[in-house]
């Protein structure tokens, strides 16, 4: 590991801001990841020493690790692959996730047995390694900022180690309430919120998943709430609950949506799309995005719509996503099934009524946003996406914005979007008809203010807003 001298900003995150891949002649070589911890962590600049503590991943990782070979300021855990499996699988993604996205089918699932307690061992474990880096690099007084479900237990496991240190941790999921958070057994439910507890702050999405959050405190560990100041005290130590908005980065995205290769992309799918009008959704595969009964309610407009039959395109980009757990891998075959189906219900020689695609391409993703008249964003829970807020940036003709209510993003465009009960294939039906019919001049209307109020906390003033937060409660102490 190579020696940096103690960082005075920390970020600790399961995904580190690159990757290592051995090629197949044994060369390494690395990618760069975005995101708005990357921009953030840019923003703050050079000067101020800085180390990334995140997780080895890949083989190529790991042999990038072992061989001393990453760079200084990011610092890669070489966790023992099963640990690391039933960590990140077995509880973040199967665990927690489920619970905060409130997918569980409770007559079957969870079941919290034996292979479960292992699973949990591992948990701590993985958030222990965290923790005993993030110790061991930290300057005297530094911050630290540690990302999301993950890593729950760090910041209570670092303050024991290092009481010196500034900690914020931030969810960038949604949160459960109380009586669906408390299906998890009792000493784990304690664990998580203590474990969050640990950092003097404590950040969120929107103001509806810090307050459940402090519902989940309340109920579960009888801390002390304080919701105007928004305040969680707990065993004599106060957190703070902060709420910071990501949004959309316009000046990347527009400067990247007009490239040659988007062009290129943009071209073809004009070409497949003919002069019809389109509905668009991106995402990652994910259990919360709901892309099937989204499926359900464009078939559930051409049955009851006729009038849109050979009227319009459905494209629907579905990226893969966490495919060593079973139900992402069945969830994706449903979509494929799905599309499949309507295509085989209305499709013609000349029209293909569903374009999916199921391979990530993010340059095809920015001319499809381009393309749309009417974006599609229906999850079931979300804690912000991002999806929501890039589409009306980027369009080219301004989109109508078919938005759940469910998802993070409807606290700021729930105005000016087409609201939907994510669940009700039949409204949803009837919302992208309301969306595809809106008149043109009112659609730009909306989506110029869409654009606006997606745009109002970019990445890096939304990384830089939380580290001063946290900064500037420790002047007032
Ligand atoms: C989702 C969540 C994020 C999380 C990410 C991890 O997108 O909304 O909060 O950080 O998954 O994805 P990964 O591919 O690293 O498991």
């Amino acid at each position: 590991m190579a020696n940096a001298s103690p960082a005075r900003i920390l970020l600790a995150s399961n995904r580190g801001p690159v990757s290592y891949t051995v090629e197949d002649d044994g060369t390494l070589t690395h990618r760069r990841g975005g995101g708005g911890l990357v921009s953030g962590l840019s923003a703050i600049g050079n000067d101020i020493e800085s180390v990334w503590v995140c997780a080895a991943l890949s083989e190529g990782d790991r042999v990038a690790t072992r061989r001393g070979l990453t760079d200084p300021s990011v610092r890669m855990l070489d966790i023992d692959a099963g640990t690391f499996a039933r960590a990140y699988n077995g509880i973040a993604n199967s665990t927690l996730w489920f619970v905060h996205h409130l997918i569980y089918n409770t007559p079957t699932t969870p079941v919290f047995g034996a292979s479960f307690r292992r699973e949990w061992a591992s948990y701590e474990a993985y958030n222990r390694a965290f923790a005993e880096a993030l110790a061991q690099a930290a300057a005297p007084g530094a911050t630290v900022l540690v990302q999301d479900y993950h890593l729950s237990l760090t910041p209570r496991l670092l303050r024991e180690l290092r009481p010196d240190l500034r900690i914020g941790h931030f969810s960038h999921t949604p949160w459960a309430p109380p009586d669906y958070y408390r299906l998890l057994p009792d000493d784990v439910a304690r664990d998580v919120l203590a474990g969050i507890l640990g950092a003097d702050r404590a950040g969120f999405l929107t103001r509806r998943w810090a307050s459940a959050f402090a519902d989940c405190c309340e109920a579960v560990l009888d801390a002390d709430v304080d919701r105007a100041a928004l305040t969680v005290t707990y065993q004599g130590r106060t957190t703070r609950l902060g709420v910071h908005a990501l949004g959309a980065d316009s000046d990347f995205l527009r400067e990247r949506a007009h490239r040659p290769d988007v062009d290129l992309r943009l071209a073809a799918l004009r070409e497949a799309v003919g002069d019809r009008r389109t509905v668009v959704r991106v995402d990652r595969t994910e259990l919360s995005k709901n892309i099937v009964r989204g499926l359900h309610a464009y078939r559930h407009l051409l049955r009851t719509r006729p009038e849109w039959i050979d009227r319009v395109v459905h494209i629907a980009f579905a990226y893969p996503s966490r495919h060593d757990l079973p139900e992402y891998r069945e969830y994706t075959a449903s979509v494929l099934r799905t599309a499949q189906e309507i295509n085989d219900e209305f499709g013609t020689a000349t029209w293909q009524p569903v374009i999916l695609h199921v391979d990530d391409d993010f340059p095809r993703s920015l001319a499809a946003y381009r393309l749309a008249d009417v974006a599609l964003v229906n999850p079931i829970r979300d804690g912000m996406n991002l999806v929501a807020k890039e589409i009306p940036v980027v369009s080219d003709e301004g989109c109508a914005l078919v938005l759940s209510r469910e998802a993070g993003a409807f606290a700021e465009l729930g105005e000016d979007a087409v609201a939907v009960n994510p669940y009700d294939v039949i409204a949803t039906a009837e919302a992208l008809h309301t969306a595809l019919t809106m008149p043109r001049a009112e659609r730009a209307e909306r989506c110029k203010r869409l654009a606006e109020a997606s745009t109002a906390l970019p990445p890096s003033a939304w990384f830089l807003e939380q580290y001063a937060a946290l900064t500037a409660d420790q002047g007032q102490e």
